[in-house]
């Protein structure tokens, strides 16, 4: 059976059916989590300065209202030039950085450079990122360390345990953590608070469904 890589899976083609079928199906149907409830969370907490690490098609923040209309730094971060290309395409309007990085390594000079952020998110990043919980803890250290004393890290995240999982969303856990595509089967929303905690301040997590909604706040650790 092919393994991917957690960014590798996101060719064009995948991504011209990712808003359908992620965003659509899988997260009504499987993971029952409405991606309304996902854009509400942008739209709390986006500032005017925001890193997006783990861009896939960039739905959130071409849907999500920035405070004044248009983000004063638009900072995208991924593996994958694909998902940068699409992306970066479709938020042209507010001419975004793109940035190709992984997120479990330090951010590069030129994200951590300049204005620092008000607001990063990792939505739907960490269940792609290989276990344990501890180790993709680093994606929320090195995106805090570029974000001001104060400002919101924030995103949501799909559970394997202390969740219960339908027939559909089993289905889909075992395929796509067999395949590397997620990493998450082990993952719960203790090990995350954990992770979150060594790194972010007045934690909230949310659990709708499988997926876990959180934020939190920097306490300079940039
Ligand atoms: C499931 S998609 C989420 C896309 C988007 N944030 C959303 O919520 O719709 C995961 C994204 O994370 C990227 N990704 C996966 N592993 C990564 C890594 N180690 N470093 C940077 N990006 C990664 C993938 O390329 C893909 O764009």
């Amino acid at each position: 059976m092919k393994q991917w890589r957690s960014d590798e899976i996101y060719s064009s083609a995948i991504l011209r059916a990712y808003d359908l079928w992620v965003l659509g199906v899988s997260n009504r149907w499987a993971w029952r989590c409405p991606t309304r409830r996902l854009l509400d969370a942008y739209n709390r907490h986006v500032g005017d300065r925001h890193l997006e690490v783990g861009v896939g098609t960039g739905y959130f923040i071409d849907r999500c209202a920035f405070p004044h209309g248009s983000p004063t730094r638009l900072t995208l971060v991924d593996r994958n030039p694909s998902c940068l290309a699409w992306a970066g395409r479709r938020v042209g309007r507010h001419a975004p950085q793109a940035v190709p990085a992984d997120a479990l390594q330090p951010m590069p000079d030129e994200v951590r450079q300049g204005e620092p952020f008000d607001s990063a998110a990792l939505n739907y990043l960490l269940h792609c990122l290989p276990g344990p919980m501890p180790a993709k803890a680093a994606a929320v250290r090195h995106a805090a360390a570029c974000v001001k004393p104060g400002g919101v890290v924030f995103g949501a995240t799909i559970l394997g345990q202390g969740v219960r999982h339908n027939a559909f969303g089993r289905r889909l856990m075992r395929t796509y953590n067999r395949r590397g595509v997620f990493g998450n089967e082990h993952d719960d929303a203790s090990d995350l608070e954990t992770a979150l905690a060594d790194h972010l301040d007045g934690i909230t997590i949310e659990i709708v469904g499988v997926v876990a909604l959180f934020a939190g706040r920097t306490a300079g650790l940039a």
